[in-house]
């Protein structure tokens, strides 16, 4: 009794209220409370001190961080209170804010992943790792400022590097000269209308350039159509998603796109046998990348 009544006493703060029934969907530590609460990360420790006195919840420590989640069992007699508080209205919306960082931390987590931690080795075994590919005829469709046509000179035969936009293509040119590489070719053109013979490519790199197109299904067209038999096509996209200001500002034309209309966009232009891979989300960027390759049978 005297339990049950210490426990109501120490409810009755809507604060505490808010905390318990957060735990009670996930573990959580300080930091993430404080965000999701909204009030003093002071406050919010002398909260969960009390709700640990009570036995309603405990600690536990996780790769140096405290982890708060509910301690209390469905056979104990003050579990209608948690129900209670389950049910409480959600006024100050925490469901959807924790529902927010629970995906946060997932993402995370799989950049972490991919990362290959100490620093970014990731990108010296990405370097390496390319390497040892043969020496291959690489079409970079919107090259812009050159990024990834200079970084594929480095293991390439040769790079076309392609964009309608001149001064991009001045950018990319200096940045070849910069970095020495004279195995770049670079082509002012329309990628609806390309120049290049057919059957010229071992591999056509399009990033992030179909959201900026009239018509993806053409440029896949021409793609195929350059390529070698058993040449491939790497599309970097973004995922659908809806911050229109890109369509003004940046000129985008599309708002992402759905990976598997990508994928059957490929297939009518001729592609066969496709992987795709989603990325994680980068921090707090609305924007989230997929990859997606196919072969020219
Ligand atoms: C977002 S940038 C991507 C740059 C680069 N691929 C990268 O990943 O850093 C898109 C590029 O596509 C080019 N682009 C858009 N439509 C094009 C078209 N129809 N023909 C040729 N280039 C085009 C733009 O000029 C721009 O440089």
């Amino acid at each position: 009794m005297d339990e049950l009544s210490q426990s109501f006493r120490v409810l009755g703060d809507s604060t505490r209220l808010r905390i318990l029934r957060l735990v009670a969907e996930a573990p959580l530590n300080v930091t993430e409370l404080v965000s999701l609460v909204g009030v003093a990360q002071s406050s919010v420790s002398h909260h969960l001190g009390k709700l640990r006195g009570l036995g309603l919840i405990r600690e536990e420590r996780q790769a140096g961080f405290s982890y708060y989640s509910l301690a209390l069992e469905s056979a104990d007699s003050r579990w209608p209170l948690i129900r209670l508080a389950r049910e409480a209205e959600d006024a100050a919306g925490d469901s959807a804010r924790l529902k927010d960082l629970l995906r946060a931390r997932e993402d995370r987590q799989a950049l972490n992943e991919r990362l290959l931690e100490p620093g970014q080795s990731w990108f010296l075994w990405a370097g390496a790792l390319a390497s040892l590919l043969p020496p291959l005829d690489v079409a970079d469709f919107g090259c812009g400022s050159g990024p990834l046509s200079v970084a594929t000179a480095r293991w390439a035969r040769h790079v076309w590097a392609i964009d309608q936009n001149a001064e991009a293509l001045t950018q990319a040119r200096e940045r070849a000269q910069r970095e020495g590489r004279a195995n770049i070719t670079f082509l002012l053109e329309d990628l609806h209308r390309l120049s290049l013979s057919d059957g010229s490519m071992d591999l056509v790199v399009i990033s992030q350039s179909l959201h900026h197109v009239e018509s993806p299904a053409s440029v896949l067209s021409e793609a195929a159509r350059i390529l070698k038999p058993g040449g491939r096509v790497v599309v970097l996209e973004l995922m659908p998603h809806d911050e229109r200001w890109v369509l003004e500002r940046l000129g985008h034309r599309h708002l992402g796109f759905a990976p598997e209309f990508l994928e059957s966009a490929l297939s009518e232009a001729g592609f066969t046998s496709f992987s795709r891979e989603t990325h994680a989300r980068d921090g707090a960027s609305p924007f989230r990348v997929f990859l997606l390759t196919g072969v020219k049978p």
